[in-house]
């Protein structure tokens, strides 16, 4: 199945243009539900993996909410109250395949953005409280009903709860109170205040994006820039001062030089940088590439046998020029420089989670496409069907 999110009271443009960091959303019936159908117990089964992080939240009223790390076992969810709790399980898409094809439905984000399919389970009156979170997300209703409260309330770190293991707000004004339905998706900008609980039993879907903040962005250009030799601050003596604790105009100015030396230009070596940083892999979903390595003759023989191929679930991609003459395509926290011939295939290889061989433009040279392909293979950027 290869799902769209179903634009139908507005259309994907004005959505880009009028809500998309802005404002929320409610899209009805815009996923189909056969796209998201996923059972409870093959959930509660990955929460029981030990590399699978997941998380169980109960509200026993009031502000007393509790939460717990998996990995479970079977008997934690046979011990659990008959209301208020809710199984939330992350990076799914990077488990399941048939839940990866969802993220066909978001082409319309970039490729680095995304982050990931996280799915909740949860009984009536299941959530995980009011909250913000820093990155936008699209919240798919599979199951049941969820009832959402939105807040256009503008929250800081003082509005938490305090003592709470979860980061929930203190105090909710609500602005808006809906409920969705199987199908329905609610997006939501960054920091918009949300509260869903479950009417009934119910799962949700969100499918979240990731960007780093700009400390983040800077404190790995720093580390980037750490591994060449640094000028380093000296000082500026004034010839008569005499007065050797004073820090000079001089002194300020050369040390806000020095600092503003370290920000970046627009040159071929930040380009390079910005579009692997952006791909890095979350920690455990490091992808190991196969020995012995694919040859592009392998390549010749899958051809013709109209072998498929398909992005291998934990990678994301970014397709950087770092000049007019270079191309590089970024992935897993590397970028692999790529012949600019090859622009058109490569362009679609980023496009495509899954394609045969013979839907690639073909270059006037196909070796240097095998030779490409061979690559992205043996990096297990690309896998084959099996
Ligand atoms: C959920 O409970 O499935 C959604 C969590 C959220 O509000 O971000
Ligand atoms: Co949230």
């Amino acid at each position: 199945m290869n799902p769209r999110l179903i634009f139908r009271d507005i259309s994907r443009s004005r959505f880009i243009a009028e809500y998309w960091h802005k404002r929320p959303l409610v899209l009805r019936q815009a996923i189909p539900p056969a796209a998201v159908a996923l059972a409870p117990d093959e959930l509660a089964g990955l929460a029981c993996e030990p590399d699978i992080e997941s998380r169980l939240v109960i509200h026993h009223g009031g502000t007393d909410w509790s939460l717990r790390h998996g990995p479970f076992e079977e008997q934690d969810f046979t011990r659990l109250p008959a209301r208020d709790w809710t199984l939330l399980v992350q990076d799914v898409d990077k488990h399941l395949a048939e839940v990866a094809a969802l993220l066909d439905a978001f082409d319309f984000v970039p490729d680095w953005r995304l982050d990931d399919i996280m799915i909740s389970y949860a009984v009536d009156g299941g959530g995980v409280g009011p909250h913000t979170d820093n990155y936008d997300v699209f919240l798919i209703q599979a199951l049941g009903r969820r009832r959402w409260r939105l807040s256009d309330g503008v929250f800081g770190e003082e509005d938490l709860l305090p003592n709470c293991p979860l980061r929930i707000l203190k105090d909710f004004p609500v602005d808006q109170d809906l409920v969705l339905e199987p199908g329905d998706v609610l997006y939501l900008p960054p920091r918009v205040g949300h509260w869903g609980t479950a009417v009934g039993e119910c799962m949700t879907w969100s499918v979240g994006m990731r960007g780093p903040s700009d400390l983040e962005l800077l404190a790995a250009w720093i580390e980037h820039l750490a591994h060449r030799e640094r000028p380093h601050l000296g000082d500026s003596i004034a010839p008569d001062s005499g007065d050797p604790a004073r820090l000079t105009t001089d002194d300020i100015a050369h040390a806000r030089e020095l600092l503003q030396g370290c920000l970046p230009g627009d040159n071929p070596d930040f380009r390079r940088w910005l579009g692997a940083h952006l791909t890095e892999p979350k920690p455990g979903f490091e992808i190991e590439p196969i020995d012995p390595p694919c040859s592009p003759e392998m390549l010749r023989a899958w051809r013709r046998e109209g072998q498929s191929l398909h992005r291998h679930p934990w990678a994301r991609f970014a397709l950087v020029q770092p000049d007019m003459e270079s191309l590089a395509l970024c992935c897993q926290g590397e970028a692999l420089t790529v012949d600019p011939a090859l622009e058109p295939a490569v362009t679609l290889i980023c496009r495509l989670r899954h394609f045969t061989l013979d839907q690639l433009p073909a270059p006037p040279d196909t070796t240097r496409l095998d030779s490409l392909l061979a690559e992205l293979l043996t990096r297990r950027w690309l896998v084959t069907d099996d």
